[in-house]
């Protein structure tokens, strides 16, 4: 078997089109979609992330905030930040950039963020929402798998997943998502105790981990067949690579997602998505 590819540059660009005909309607009702952005501290891959952020945002023609702090930022400056951001009519979607410096708590400063501007779903009023079926800004990376699936028509339902991830980002979002598609889920994580036999036992398996020197994805770790979704990304030699050795487990899966090109694109476009969401809930 070789797996068929899940194109997210393809994928993303299709969802680019239809963004652009959302914003002209938008427009059309005097809405000028705006996304902030804040970076603190000079994390070099969180810069990269920002600027790719700022610039797909740019390119589709929203406006933005690209807002600068120092890692010494104290928390109450900002927060006194978000709120103003939330204050403002003329931003719709705020985005703080994860991982925080140490002193800041992700989970207060999160929670400072309107829900209805929070354009990564990670307020507790809008994970609420996902985990009850009802969410309309959800995770960007989750959200973004779950187009990818449903563009290549692969039905999850009764499927046995394994997601390795336990994240607020990623694993938790993307488990109540796929199983709203009535598939079985399971997360995995560093503790598990059998992490082999649940990826040989997996028809979906979604990978987040991002470190190859932890753990590395072999075609013969897989059941034949099933389905791999690459979310991880580290520098290997100069290059970007995901979790997933790809040469060998695309032998053995029946589709797969490339590092570059597969959920990273998806991501930043259900980012943009998400910001012409909450434009639309502005009216509200
Ligand atoms: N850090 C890595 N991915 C993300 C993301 O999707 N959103 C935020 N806010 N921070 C991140």
């Amino acid at each position: 078997m070789t797996a068929q590819i899940i194109d997210g540059i393809h994928v993303a660009k299709y969802i680019k089109s239809k963004m652009t005909k959302k914003i002209a309607a938008l427009r059309s009702q005097n809405l000028e979609p705006c996304l902030a952005t804040i970076l603190v501290g000079d994390n070099v891959a969180s810069a990269t992330y920002i600027k790719n952020k700022q610039r797909a945002a740019v390119e589709l023609g929203l406006k933005t905030k690209d807002v600068r702090l120092p890692s010494s930022c104290p928390q109450s400056e900002l927060i006194a930040i978000i709120k103003s951001l939330n204050e403002d009519i003329r931003v719709h979607g705020i985005l703080v950039q994860l991982p925080l410096p140490n002193h800041l708590d992700p989970f207060i400063i999160t929670n400072t963020i309107n829900p209805i501007k929070d354009v990564d779903g990670l307020t507790p009023t809008n994970m609420g929402l996902l985990v009850g079926g009802k969410g309309s800004l959800k995770p960007c990376t989750p959200v973004g798998i779950v187009e990818l699936l449903d563009h290549y028509g692969i039905n999850v339902s009764g499927l046995h997943v394994v997601i390795i991830n336990r994240s607020q980002l990623v694993g938790k979002p993307l488990a109540f998502l796929l199983l709203e598609k009535d598939a079985t889920v399971t997360i995995c994580h560093s503790k598990s105790y059998n992490l082999l036999k649940e990826i040989k036992d997996a028809d979906l398996i979604v990978t987040a981990i991002g470190n190859r020197d932890k753990f590395t994805l072999t075609g013969s770790m897989i059941k034949t067949g099933s389905i791999i979704i690459d979310v991880g990304i580290t520098r290997l030699g100069g290059k970007l690579a995901g979790d997933v050795d790809y040469s060998s487990v695309a032998k053995y899966a029946s589709w797969i997602t490339p590092v570059p090109g597969g959920v990273g694109p998806m991501t930043v476009s259900m980012l943009l998505n998400n910001t012409l969401i909450a434009t639309s809930l502005s009216k509200n």
